[in-house]
């Protein structure tokens, strides 16, 4: 099922305009003073969570292809992966702007008071080598290479569930939704259940033939 042109470019301005916009409202929320007493705090956790569902949706295009078969959910996945790097360069940025105060030389006391900074700094690492060999150069110069490289993706989610896990271990309510939805999309990923996806969906289209 090939895509025409102007529905992938559709797609992207969509993945574009949803990817940017809660950016843009914890901004406005910010703006508005509607932010608790800490905005800045606000955005850093708003953007830290913003970015594991950025690479959720990242990861579930694979499994909808394969559900599908439209090309389309692989050709938005490097810009969703981007997108997923520029959440996390924000939430970096947040943390060096509100938290340190620019002041770089607090950095190493940091460390020792939230050692859970250093796996959000190898999460964000994985993220970047994934994203400057995102291109079809990297790809062709990397060759099989390429694939294994951006096996990392699966470190940089694990990585992000250990820092997640780390900053909110006394109430692990809302992190076990995250760890479940992370589960589940490695599951969609094993070959037996991955086998499964195309199949599934001939199923359906077979009961939607059959009538009654
Ligand atoms: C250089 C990299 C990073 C640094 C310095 C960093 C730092 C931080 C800090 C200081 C907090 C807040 C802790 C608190 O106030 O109690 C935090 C929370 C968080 N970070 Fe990161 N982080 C980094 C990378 C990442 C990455 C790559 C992800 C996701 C893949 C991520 C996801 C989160 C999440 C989900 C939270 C908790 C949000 C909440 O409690 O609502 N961080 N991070």
């Amino acid at each position: 099922m090939a895509t025409p042109r102007s529905t992938l470019t559709l797609w992207r301005v969509a993945v574009f305009c949803i990817a940017l916009a809660p950016l843009l409202y914890w901004s406005y929320q910010v703006a508005l003073n509607a932010a608790g007493p800490e905005p800045g705090r606000y955005l850093l956790l708003n953007i830290g969570q913003g970015t594991l569902w950025m690479l959720f949706a990242t990861l579930s295009l694979t499994p909808l292809g394969k559900l599908t078969r439209w090309k389309g959910f692989a050709l938005i996945r490097r810009q969703l992966g981007l997108w997923t790097l520029a959440y996390a360069v924000a939430h970096l940025l947040c943390y060096a702007l509100f938290i340190l105060g620019l002041d770089l030389s607090r950095l190493g006391s940091e460390i020792v008071r939230r050692p859970y900074i250093i796996v959000g700094m190898l999460a964000l690492l994985g993220l970047v080598a994934m994203g400057v060999t995102s291109n079809r150069a990297s790809m062709r110069r990397l060759g099989k290479r390429w694939k294994t490289l951006h096996k990392l993706v699966y470190l940089v989610l694990a990585l992000g569930l250990l820092h997640f896990f780390w900053v909110v271990r006394a109430d692990l309510g809302e992190w076990s939704l995250y760890a479940a939805i992370g589960a589940g999309l490695m599951l969609l990923r094993l070959p037996p259940v991955a086998r499964q996806l195309p199949r599934l969906r001939q199923q359906v289209k077979r009961e939607r033939r059959q009538p009654g």
